[in-house]
């Protein structure tokens, strides 16, 4: 298998272990935004998260111009929302989400959160869609291990195809039991915010992001490669960190060749501590 990609939970496809997200790409220039993606794809970031709440359908019309014409390099994810998510109301998003994105299917279409409808309901429409061909999976987002069991007795073994969980260097709450969870069930694991969203985290004089610093030194690497390297140091995640810049992206595509000794993920294990477990799941 190409180093990297790994494989995407019980999809048993080959995806880019980096990926790309897309929240807020619309209030960036569009060329920018749209060359960003592109260079990304150049890169192997073929992995491109959306939602539909993301611009209110802005983001999906946006990433619908970067992939055009390269449609089968990319694993297209797309969300729907909770509001949407009865049987009738995903089927109806699902479709607005195909025409935004210009594309006749996603290869990954997730609930968004948990909501007020039936997960049986959403999990039917779900169904119904693979069955159309309209998405070749499903997965879940924010999902805590009480949901995620109860996604098992309704749709039985081998889903959902992934969670997408809040995992960055200082939130680090999924790996008391939703990562276990995950690696027991083959679900892939898809950490969003890899950077907690800070644009000074990585740039302060702290002692935490020395820590960093020293080790991307000794690799030529920088302190985002090194923390996106810790987060996939488990072969069930994938990271989806967002860049409009096109420097941002290929510092991001810099993290896939990188390799961390034990040690230096030990060292990041104590400048970063996982914490106690905490009640519920982190969001944002
Ligand atoms: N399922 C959910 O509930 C959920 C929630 C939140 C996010 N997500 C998904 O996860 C994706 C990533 O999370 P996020 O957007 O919240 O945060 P993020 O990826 O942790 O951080 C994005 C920020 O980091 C900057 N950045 C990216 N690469 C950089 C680099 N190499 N050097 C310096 N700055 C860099 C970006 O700037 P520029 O844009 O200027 O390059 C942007 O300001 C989202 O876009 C979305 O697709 C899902």
């Amino acid at each position: 298998m190409d180093p990297a990609t790994r494989t995407f939970g019980t999809t048993r496809r080959h995806v880019a272990a980096i990926g790309q997200g897309s929240w807020k790409v619309e209030e960036s220039a569009a060329d920018s935004a749209i060359e960003s993606l592109r260079r990304g794809l150049d890169l192997g970031l073929t992995h491109i998260d959306t939602a539909e709440m993301y611009g209110s359908g802005a983001a999906e019309t946006i990433i619908a111009k970067a992939i055009a014409g390269r449609r089968d390099e990319v694993f297209l994810v797309s969300k729907v929302l909770p509001s949407n998510a009865s049987k009738r109301g995903t089927r109806a998003a699902c479709e607005k989400s195909l025409a935004r994105l210009r594309t006749d299917r996603l290869d990954c279409y997730l609930l968004h959160w948990r909501g007020a409808y039936q997960l049986a309901e959403t999990i039917a429409a779900f169904d119904t869609l693979v069955r159309d061909g309209k998405i070749l999976s499903w997965g879940v987002s924010n999902f805590d291990v009480a949901d995620l069991d109860e996604v098992v007795a309704v749709a039985g073994a081998g889903h959902p195809a992934c969670n997408q969980v809040l995992y960055h260097l200082q939130e680090r709450a999924i790996e008391h039991a939703v990562l276990p969870w995950c690696q027991r069930h083959g679900t892939a694991v898809v950490a969003y915010t890899p950077f907690g969203q800070s644009t000074t985290a990585f740039d302060a004089r702290t002692r935490q992001v020395r820590v960093l610093e020293e080790i991307a030194d000794a690799h030529h690497a920088t302190a985002r490669q090194v923390a996106l390297r810790f987060l996939l140091r488990r072969p069930e995640v994938f990271v989806i960190p967002k860049a409009s810049n096109i420097a941002h992206v290929a510092d991001n595509a810099g993290a896939v060749t990188l390799e961390l000794s034990d040690a230096e993920l030990a060292k990041i294990d104590a400048a970063f501590p996982r914490g106690r477990p905490r009640r519920g799941l982190p969001m944002i």
